[in-house]
């Protein structure tokens, strides 16, 4: 009797040890895990081409910049971005390509390959700007900076607009602006409209988070689809939401302030070619 209470007494500690030890592995494969994801990947046109680990995008170089997310000088551990591009697409034309910028979180940037090939444009690694080696936490919703952050240094980079930076960033994506998104053009209009003008725009400062006809980002509503912001807020409200969003709402669509008369004429324009031009592949129901 005694005997079997303490085999019993043994097993159970031998199961306590042994979940023990599933723990710890599970433990250290999670930072494994974490580990190796330190990856950027390469696609062209929907095709994973390349991935590079963080070990083969470079020697590190300690970098400082000031930086406009933290409002202060960082310090970080960054590769340059040109010659990592380069090898990434190894053979592939850049110069007048577009190129998508895909964060982990979805949000995807669009730019022209030749200001990601500006000198000046790098890629944070790490973030050593403080004794504690740690990464801090970036932008409104305090994200965790990791895997990638793309920096730029020039004095003439600092403008979020034309020098977008985002974090987290997993894929780097080669193609044409048709190609990737090809429901946004204003397919048809003269080409003097200035609804083509409105595209630039739009292209520039707005679909890294708004989508038309379901393409581009989904940080912000789709501003085509099921129904066109001008089918359901008067233009006046619109041009004054797209400069001062604040005024509406507290929400997280940043203020364009630098928008001319102009440039919001564009962008209505741009609006009103594309609510004739509906495609919506997520409808269940026909378009009215
Ligand atoms: C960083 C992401 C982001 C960018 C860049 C951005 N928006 Fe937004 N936008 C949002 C979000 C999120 C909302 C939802 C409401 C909110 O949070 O303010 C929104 C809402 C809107 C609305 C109101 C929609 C409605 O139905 O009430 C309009 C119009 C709009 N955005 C237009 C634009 C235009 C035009 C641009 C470019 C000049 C732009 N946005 C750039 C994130 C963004």
């Amino acid at each position: 009797m005694e005997s079997k209470l303490q085999r019993r007494g043994l097993r159970t500690a031998r199961s306590a040890l042994g979940l023990c030890c599933l723990l710890l592995l599970i433990a250290c494969s999670r930072g494994a895990a974490t580990e190796s994801s330190a990856v950027l990947s390469f696609l062209r046109d929907g095709q994973l081409v390349r991935q590079l680990h963080r070990e083969q995008l470079g020697t590190p170089r300690l970098t400082e910049a000031w930086d406009p997310y933290y409002n202060k000088n960082k310090t970080f551990l960054a590769v340059p971005l040109s010659p990592v591009l380069k090898s990434g697409f190894a053979g592939l034309e850049l110069a007048g390509q577009e190129i998508l910028l895909r964060a982990k979180d979805g949000y995807t940037v669009p730019l022209p390959a030749d200001r990601l090939l500006e000198p000046g444009a790098y890629l944070a690694l790490a973030d050593r700007s403080s004794a504690m080696e740690e990464w801090e936490p970036i932008g409104p919703q305090r994200a965790d900076p990791r895997p990638f952050y793309l920096f730029w240094t020039g004095a003439d980079q600092r403008s979020l607009e034309t020098h977008p930076r985002p974090w987290q960033l997993v894929a780097v994506e080669l193609l044409r602006f048709e190609q990737r998104f090809p429901h946004v053009l204003p397919t048809g209009m003269p080409s003097e409209d200035r609804a083509w003008r409105g595209l630039r725009v739009f292209a520039d400062l707005c679909i890294r988070c708004h989508a038309i006809n379901r393409e581009g980002g989904r940080v912000g509503p789709d501003l085509n689809v099921p129904q066109s912001i001008v089918e359901y807020r008067p233009v006046e409200k619109i041009r004054q939401y797209i400069v001062d969003p604040r005024r509406f709402r507290y929400g997280n669509m940043p203020a364009h302030p630098q928008l001319s008369k102009d440039d919001l004429d564009a962008l209505l324009a741009y609006f009103f070619a594309m609510k004739t031009r509906k495609f919506d592949p997520d409808s269940t129901q026909d378009t009215p």
